[in-house]
Parts: structure tokens; sequence; C-alpha cells
């Protein structure tokens, strides 16, 4: 018999292992999830491709869809007064919970839009969250700098041939597929392991005379593959949304990179801390996974900024450690 997400949720609520508000928080991403997804299904018919003429914060041009994802979460999380404020990639700053409504025990940063560059080609994308507590007292930036490691659930919901949401609450992960027609998350997989070595890498190639030493070197040591010190010929992918090459990770195994580079030199990497590394290493290690800068876990990683980027290796586990090695040598 298949089971729905509120099925599932329920469930975990009376199994004691999340409350009430942390489930009423995950499936109001889910049922908010669906709005973005019609949009997306929609595209130029829906009128939400190409630029909306601003910028976000960090200087990146933002499309429509970016800043109609980032309404579309705020509205659909707001009103379940389970969150004391929110943060989002699309937001300059922190966004506490309006007065009207309930002050909840949970903070929530979101990208709500990742993968940007595909909206307009009809390519993968996604929309990414972290959850953690909220500390006591009055909501400020500073109130969201909490390493990874505390995150109390985490997930993603990727808009591709077929709708997907993948969460974690500590309690391994999870994946629920969209039936479009009756518009239920149903759960299509859970006891995801990704297994601990692999033949498949991704990492944006275009970048390479960018990278500092032990990435380039280990990545030239991929390309050598068994004529190569690894011993074994690699496969690549790169599908230039975060969501999609998690999601791959995940189904079929394989280490993904997005590591510093000296186009922007001042900037530790491209993707953030807050709403892309730490979520995505959470899943990763409920699913047996690592998740590194090359040199600390992400989840341990203090956070500084809200925006705060860092370079992120992830996926197989002796891959990931491999890369952690190459930093200690040849750094
Ligand atoms: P976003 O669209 O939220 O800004 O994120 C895009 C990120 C990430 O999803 C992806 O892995 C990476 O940017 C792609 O970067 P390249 O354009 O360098 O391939
Ligand atoms: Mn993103
Ligand atoms: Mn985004």
């Amino acid at each position: 018999m298949s089971i729905t997400l509120p099925q599932y949720l329920l469930n975990a609520v009376q199994k004691q292992e999340i409350d009430n508000d942390l489930a009423v928080l995950i499936s109001s991403v889910a049922q908010l999830s669906k709005v973005i997804n019609d949009k997306v299904t929609h595209g130029a018919l829906a009128g939400v491709l190409g630029f909306a003429g601003t910028d976000n914060v960090q200087g990146e041009h933002q499309k429509k869809l970016d800043v109609l994802s980032n309404e579309i979460f705020v509205h659909g999380v707001e009103w379940t007064g389970a969150v004391a404020g929110m943060a989002s990639e699309e937001m300059d700053d922190c966004l506490p919970t309006p007065k009207q409504f309930r002050r909840g025990e949970y903070l929530i940063t979101f990208d709500p839009l990742d993968g940007s560059s595909n909206i307009d080609i009809n390519a993968p994308i996604g929309t990414i969250f972290s959850i953690t507590k909220a500390p006591q007292g009055e909501i400020t930036n500073e109130s969201f700098l909490i390493p990874g490691k505390e995150q109390v659930a985490a997930g993603y919901v990727m808009y591709s041939p077929q709708t997907i949401m993948t969460f974690s609450f500590g309690k391994g992960v999870v994946m629920f597929t969209l039936n479009m027609n009756t518009g239920d998350y149903i759960l299509t997989k859970e006891n995801f392991t990704i297994a601990p070595s692999t033949e498949e890498f991704a990492i944006n190639m275009s970048n390479m005379r960018h990278w500092a030493k032990p990435v380039k070197q280990y990545v030239l040591d991929l390309l050598a593959g068994k004529d190569g010190p690894l011993g074994k010929n690699y496969n690549m992918r790169w599908v230039a949304a975060m969501v999609a090459e998690v999601h791959r990770v995940l189904c079929r195994g394989g280490i993904f990179m997005y590591p510093w580079d000296n186009r922007k030199p001042e900037q530790p990497g491209k993707l953030r801390l807050m709403y892309e590394a730490n979520p995505m290493a959470f899943l990763i290690e409920q699913a047996g996974g690592a998740a590194s800068t090359g040199k600390i876990r992400i989840l341990d990683v203090v956070p500084e900024k809200l925006h705060q980027r860092v370079p992120v290796f992830l996926g197989a586990k002796e891959e990931v450690e491999r890369v952690v090695r190459y930093h200690q040598e040849l750094s």
C-alpha cells in the first residue's frame, strides 16, 4: 500500500521522532513545492521564464522564477506558526516571523530555486531547505549562524521529469514522488546508502585552470583513469544544479565537487553554506556518505555570515577522503 507524505509524517509524530511543528513545517514545504512545480511545468505559458531585472545580495541577476519561488516559499511557510524566522538566498536579511503569526521554535533557511541557469532550457532545478531550532529572544541574521551538525531536518525538491521531495530528520533519508494527477507525494524510496567507492565524478571542468593545486591534481588523476595512480576509469556528469547532482549521488553514488577557484579569490567557493552545502551535507551523511570543504567536515563549519560560501566535496566516502588527503599533501 502506498504511503503519502502526511501519513508518513503523522507516523513519525506518533513514534515521537519529530514534533507536531516540525511535521507541519515539512508538510508546508511539500505543499508550497507543488505551487512552484506548477509554475515550473508551465514555463512560458505561466510567463515565468527570463530575468526579473533585479540582483540579489550576492550580486547575481535574479530570474523571475528565483523571485517568485522565494515569495511562494515565504507565504507557504509563514502561516504555519512553526518558525521564528526564515532566511533565503534571495533575501538580503532574515525575515523574523511577523507579529500576526505565532513565533514557532524553528528556523528555516532555503534556496527557493536552485540551478537558475537551467530554468530557461527546461533542465532540472530544485528547492533546498534546512531546519534548525531557533535560539531564544529576538531573531536577527546572527540567530541563523548555527553549525550544520545542529540541523534537525533538511531536504530538497527536484523539478525534473519527475517531481521528487527528499528529506531527512536524522533517521535516514526518504524520498517521495509527486503524483501530479492526485497532488499526493508518495513514499517511493527509503534506506538510501551511498556506496563508499565510486567511478563517477561531477565538477565544472571549465574552471580547471583556476583551481588550487590539490583539486587540479586530483582531477588530473581521475582523468588519467586506469593508466593513472587511481587505477580505474571514471565517468563524468555535470547538470549545473546542485539538487540534481546530489540526487544522482544519493541514487547511484559518485562524488560532487564545487571547489574554490581564483576567478574570485576572495570567495571561499561558489555554493552557500547555510542553504546549499549544509542541508545537502546532512542528507549525504544520513545516507552514509561524506561531505567536506577539503579541510574539515562541512557540518562542523561554524558560520560567520548568512550568505557565506564554502568549497564543497560530497558523496562516496572513500573518494571524499581521498580529496581531503590531496589537500593535506599538496596544500
Ligand atoms: P543557484 O541557481 O541557486 O544560484 O545555484 C546554482 C549553483 C548550483 O546549483 C550548481 O551546482 C552551480 O551553481 C552551477 O555552477 P556553474 O554555473 O559554475 O556550473
Ligand atoms: Mn543554489
Ligand atoms: Mn537559488
